[in-house]
């Protein structure tokens, strides 16, 4: 089975202040991170990047993004080729993702899910708020799990829940809304979403974590 992967880094930075995927982290940038750990275990990388973008990462096919993280990973998926079987989409965000991560997601979907996602344990209550700032319900913690990159689906399914343009904060919820089954997988809570200056600074104390680790 062909394993293709997207990795979208065609976001503005807008929260961060600037092209976050263009930081250095332990000596590397953090779109470089993104791409090797993707490269390690799929068949196929596409980089998602600017339209405007002035940056590559040498020996991966790039294209443009658009305006939306949907419509990044849908300009993405045009430019994989038909033989890929199954599609990985991972956040160029998200430097810290391991192989073991991709392979965990990569399996689900080889064994029959139409989706898999890493999922992560909730520590906060969650609460549901009106506009108006007053809680309208807390929702039971034991059901819920925070998602992240990669997810891995069925490219064909993928490719269908995307053909009618939906816009969503993950793929997973296109292939749901579109009645998949998508399974979760253990994620890894390193593996956060580079959003804010200071999580530059929690992701480096990680790598110096997992360079002394045994
Ligand atoms: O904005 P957000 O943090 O949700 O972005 C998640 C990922 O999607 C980032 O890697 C970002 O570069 C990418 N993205 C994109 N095209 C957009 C918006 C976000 O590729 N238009």
């Amino acid at each position: 089975v062909l394993v293709g992967a997207v990795v979208v880094a065609a976001g503005s930075g807008a929260r961060f202040g600037g092209p976050k995927q263009l930081c250095e982290l332990g000596g590397r940038r953090i779109v470089d991170r993104a791409v090797d750990v993707a490269r390690a275990t799929c068949d196929a990388v596409v980089l998602v990047v600017p339209p405007d973008a002035d940056w590559t990462v040498p020996d991966v096919h790039a294209v443009a993004g658009g305006a939306t993280r949907s419509a990044s990973v849908r300009a993405g998926l045009a430019a994989l080729g038909p033989a890929i079987e199954i599609v990985v989409v991972h956040d160029a965000a998200r430097p810290l993702a391991d192989e073991a991560l991709f392979d965990r997601v990569i399996a689900a979907v080889r064994d029959g899910a139409d989706g898999a996602v890493p999922g992560v344990p909730i520590a906060d209550t969650v609460k549901q708020v009106d506009a108006e700032g007053t809680v309208t319900g807390t929702i039971p913690r034991d059901a819920l799990v925070a998602v992240q990159t990669p997810q891995a689906f069925r490219a064909d399914v993928l490719r269908a829940a995307h053909a009618s343009r939906p816009e969503g904060t993950d793929d997973a919820a296109v292939v749901e809304a579109l009645g998949g089954r998508v399974v979760v997988v253990a994620g890894l809570a390193d593996n956060f979403k580079i959003t804010e200056p200071a999580d530059l600074d929690r992701a480096g104390a990680v790598l110096a974590r997992r360079a002394v680790a045994p």
